[in-house]
């Protein structure tokens, strides 16, 4: 088994809160009883909505911030009640990255990125050499004497990582790290995150409100909500067979293959018949702490398709590749006027994952059709 580099044990982070914004006093329980073990090596994904704890839980973890009851071991310490002087080595192991970069706009990228091992106090020529080392893992040599301004978001966000590189750190904390660049620029310096991971060996926490980075590198996630985490696994495993409604919709926006909302309004608008998604995944999921096995889906649509003698047309999919596995969803139009079509709908349920979005004369909210719970109350 790999070890466990982060650690939070039944931890709490309650903020004191002030009255007003018609808001009580009172405090606000921002991380609610987390426990979670972070391997050694491991990209470790942490998805929610804004406000769902996320930040304040990674804060823990370099003690920015300190819980109200629980520990936080990293690294074999102890860091929610070290003093600021003994928590000085732990920092040094650990890199963090920001959405807004956080970068010194009048510093050049080589003095930005040096920082760090000023405050280290190293020698001034082996700054200058971690520097230029760092400037090729990043590919930014030829800009090294550019400042910010200068630079695209997507740059920006490579001289953070090799600022927070820099001391050669084991973790490295990402909080939305990508959320401030378009898809292209998010997916490369994904590809960087990964090369940190698999050639630095530096486990990586990754924040994020966008389940598509989870899906790019992430090994596991898991996913909070009101300060609780409420699904955690292998991402392939929540991705292709979530348990809680809050993950499921976080899937559907990233899932290519299902349609999303405007799509879904104009597949009604084009076609009469009931709009229906198959959720496709060609493994089997073993079961895990006593829940059963979820299984393949999507396998046997056409058969019962011809089994029941039901019209339907292929009107949207597309296949996702997650943690290396194929995950995707076909969406059709039946026709729902056959009177053999809800025995067939039942039956394709029992088969597999179906979203259904109804009729155009009857349609089932967007959100609530992908969330699709069964007997949940969130
Ligand atoms: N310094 C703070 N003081 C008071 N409340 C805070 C503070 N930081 C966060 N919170 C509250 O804690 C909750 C979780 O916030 P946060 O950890 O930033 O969530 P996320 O990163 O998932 O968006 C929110 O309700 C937020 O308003
Ligand atoms: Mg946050």
């Amino acid at each position: 088994m790999a070890e466990a580099v982060i650690t939070f044990d039944h931890v709490v982070k309650e903020y004191r809160r002030r009255a007003g914004g018609g808001q009580e006093r009172g405090t606000t329980r921002a991380v609610d009883d987390v426990s979670l073990e972070i391997d050694a090596g491991d990209i470790y994904g942490i998805i929610g909505y804004s406000g769902a704890g996320k930040s304040t839980l990674v804060r823990m973890v370099n003690a920015l911030e300190r819980p109200t009851s629980g520990s936080v071991t990293v690294l074999g310490t102890r860091v929610d009640q070290l003093s600021e002087s003994k928590l000085r080595p732990v920092r040094q192991k650990i890199g963090m990255i920001f959405q807004q970069f956080n970068l010194f706009s009048t510093k050049t990228v080589a003095q930005n990125i040096a920082y760090p091992l000023q405050l280290d106090h190293w020698r001034k020529d082996y700054q200058d050499r971690r520097v230029n080392e760092l400037l090729d893992f990043v590919g930014l040599r030829e800009h090294k004497d550019k400042y910010p301004s200068q630079l695209s978001g997507g740059q920006k966000q490579r001289v953070g990582i090799a600022r927070a590189l820099a001391t050669n750190p084991k973790i490295l904390l990402a909080d939305e790290a990508t959320s401030a660049l378009d898809p292209e620029t998010t997916s490369e310096v994904l590809a960087l995150l990964k090369r940190v991971n698999e050639q630095l060996g530096v486990t990586i926490v990754l924040i994020t409100h966008q389940m598509n980075v989870v899906q790019q590198i992430a090994h596991k996630v898991a996913v909070m909500s009101a300060g609780k985490i409420v699904e955690r696994g292998d991402v392939y495993d929540v991705f292709a067979a979530p348990q809680r409604s809050v993950t499921r919709r976080f899937i559907a926006t990233a899932l290519s293959g299902l349609p999303d909302a405007p799509r879904v309004a104009k597949l009604h608008e084009e076609w009469d018949g009931r709009l229906v998604s198959v959720l496709v995944r060609q493994k089997d999921i073993p079961a895990a702490d006593g829940r059963p096995a979820v299984k393949a889906s999507g396998q046997n649509i056409s058969d019962l398709i011809a089994q029941y003698g039901i019209h339907s047309g292929l009107v949207y999919g597309g296949m996702d590749t997650v943690g290396g596995s194929a995950v995707g969803a076909i969406t059709y139009v039946f026709d729902d006027t056959n009177p053999r079509f809800g025995e067939f709908l039942t039956a394709l349920r029992e088969d597999s994952d179906v979203i259904d979005f109804g009729t155009a004369s009857h349609p089932v909210e967007y959100g609530r059709a992908v969330a699709a719970d069964e007997g949940e109350t969130r």
